[in-house]
């Protein structure tokens, strides 16, 4: 009795074990012929990407740029600037992730991609329903792709920074679970998230090109989205204009980077000491000039304040002392002086 239960267990355990190993090697079929074909598709007309991905290699979870789950099916995709640089625009036929149904993160940024490819004129319902994250910036989209997303339920991170978009955005066919949205580098004049991502917790809006009472519109649009936490909105035109009201609404802002804007320090602390909730405020090169307000001190949650590269000088005032959250300060390529009433810094 006894002998011939463990007879019996012994090959069942093996066979357990072998699957395990042997699953991730291989991966399914009609995944490996997707990739080949997301290869042939990239490539076309005649570019020469990703030579290791061939039709004699049965492990395709170890191509490069592929990930897979521990059962073997693809997971993560990192093709961005897979397309060479001298082919023309690429349009993707959607229907080539269709036999991705585990597919979390899909990146293509960079590769000179237009649009979608429309399968005969007809509109046809896609899901992508584990996709979390998405990056499609450095490509030549239009705001046509914005009525795309519709497609992608789960969308957690969303980049179409620094392609072809402009004037009004939309988001209303955007997952309303998206947490962070790039927006970089557009000729963006507003963002509008009605029936969209209202909860969004990150918005990049670095390098818009729009200048000013446009650009006041755009910061009208951060009303939309109250439960911000971090808002980039560096490397723009700002030319010392008081940033708007709907910036104070952002009651849950932590993070606020304007670097590389050209700012006024006495407008701009104005609005900043308000927006007690910041831990992490970024200045770099902004500008700035003559003492640092002492308004930069009610921010008494301040862990990280970057005001490097200005034209600040004077004394640091007194009060920073009671920033006593704060971790990290960098002052480097100003004129500043500290006085000694601020070793109480101590955590830094
Ligand atoms: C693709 O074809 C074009 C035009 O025929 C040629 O100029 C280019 O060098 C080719 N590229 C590659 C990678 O073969
Ligand atoms: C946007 O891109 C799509 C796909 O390439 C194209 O069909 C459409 O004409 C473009 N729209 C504009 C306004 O350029
Ligand atoms: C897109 O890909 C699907 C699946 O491979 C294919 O059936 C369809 O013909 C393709 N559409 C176009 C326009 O190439
Ligand atoms: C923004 O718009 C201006 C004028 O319409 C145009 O010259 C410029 O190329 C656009 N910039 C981007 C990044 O689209
Ligand atoms: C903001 O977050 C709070 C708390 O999680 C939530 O109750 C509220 O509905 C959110 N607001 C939006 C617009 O999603
Ligand atoms: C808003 O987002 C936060 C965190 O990103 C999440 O905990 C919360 O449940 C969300 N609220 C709603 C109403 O979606
Ligand atoms: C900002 O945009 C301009 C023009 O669109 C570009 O030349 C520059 O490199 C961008 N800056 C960054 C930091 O990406
Ligand atoms: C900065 O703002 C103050 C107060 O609004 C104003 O008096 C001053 O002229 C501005 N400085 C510059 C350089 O714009
Ligand atoms: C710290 O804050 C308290 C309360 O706001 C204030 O009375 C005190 O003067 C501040 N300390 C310094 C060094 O400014």
């Amino acid at each position: 009795m006894g002998l011939s239960l463990h007879i019996s267990i012994v090959p069942v355990i093996l066979m357990v074990v072998s699957l395990q190993v042997w699953l991730p090697l291989g991966c399914l079929q009609e995944e490996r012929a997707a990739l080949l074909q997301l290869k042939d598709s990239l490539n076309y007309p005649n570019g020469t990407s990703l030579p290791s991905w061939t039709k004699g290699d049965a492990h395709c979870c170890y191509w490069e740029s592929v990930e897979c789950s521990y059962t073997g099916r693809v997971t993560e995709l990192y093709l961005g600037g897979v397309r060479n640089g001298e082919l023309r625009d690429w349009y993707l036929n959607a229907s080539l992730f269709l036999p991705f149904q585990e597919l979390i993160t899909l990146y293509l940024a960079d590769n000179q991609m237009a649009g979608w490819v429309e399968n005969k004129g007809v509109y046809q319902p896609f899901k992508m329903n584990k996709l979390e994250h998405l990056d499609l910036g450095y490509n030549r989209l239009n705001n046509s792709i914005l009525s795309y997303l519709d497609w992608f339920s789960s969308l957690k991170t969303l980049d179409i920074s620094y392609n072809r978009l402009e004037g009004l955005i939309d988001l209303k066919e955007c997952p309303s679970n998206l947490e962070a949205l790039y927006l970089s580098g557009k000729n963006i004049t507003k963002v509008v998230a009605l029936g969209g991502p209202t909860n969004l917790s990150a918005l990049y809006l670095n390098n818009i090109t729009a200048y000013g009472s446009s650009f006041q519109t755009l910061l009208q649009s951060l009303g939309a989205f109250p439960n911000l936490t971090t808002l980039g909105l560096g490397d723009n035109d700002l030319r010392g204009r008081i940033l708007g009201d709907a910036f104070l609404n952002l009651k849950n802002l932590e993070l606020l980077d304007l670097s590389y804007n050209t700012l006024n320090s006495s407008n701009i602390f104005q609005t900043i000491r308000i927006m007690t909730s910041l831990k992490t405020l970024r200045l770099w090169d902004c500008s700035l000039n003559g003492q640092l307000p002492t308004g930069l001190c009610d921010l008494n949650h301040l862990e990280d304040l970057d005001i490097s590269y200005n034209d600040l000088s004077g004394f640091l005032p007194p009060c920073l002392a009671n920033l006593t959250s704060l971790q990290q300060l960098d002052l480097s390529s100003n004129h500043l002086k500290i006085p000694m009433s601020l070793s109480p810094l101590y955590n830094l």
